[in-house]
């Protein structure tokens, strides 16, 4: 797997979100839990960025039309055969790392 470091652990508080530009792919960073979530920061629907949405739960609810998906899946909560790209992460010393699933 190519791992890409993205933040550092302790940037992301629980129940918080942020936007990260690994290899210049637009993803969220979302704790939930204590665990790091990485998803597609570009919405399904028409691309608007997740990023400035809101955070429930394990839910991301889009600031443009309220289009909402599971950080855990990437799936649209109203027809789940719709989903965001999910990356797996991974925390190390401090560190948090996302792969990205393409070559580099
Ligand atoms: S762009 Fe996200 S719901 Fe329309």
């Amino acid at each position: 797997m190519n791992w890409t470091y993205v933040l550092d652990d302790a940037e992301l508080l629980e129940g918080h979100m942020t936007a990260a530009y690994p290899l210049g792919i637009n993803v969220i960073l979302a704790r939930v839990s204590d665990t790091i979530y990485a998803i597609s920061g570009k919405c399904a629907h028409m691309a608007c960025p997740l990023f400035i949405g809101k955070l429930d739960g394990y839910i991301i609810t889009c600031p443009c039309h309220d289009w909402r998906f599971d950080v855990r899946t990437g799936k649209f909560l109203d027809a789940t055969e719709l989903r965001l790209e999910v990356y797996p992460t991974k925390s190390e010393t401090g560190k948090v790392y996302v792969n990205l699933n393409i070559l580099v």
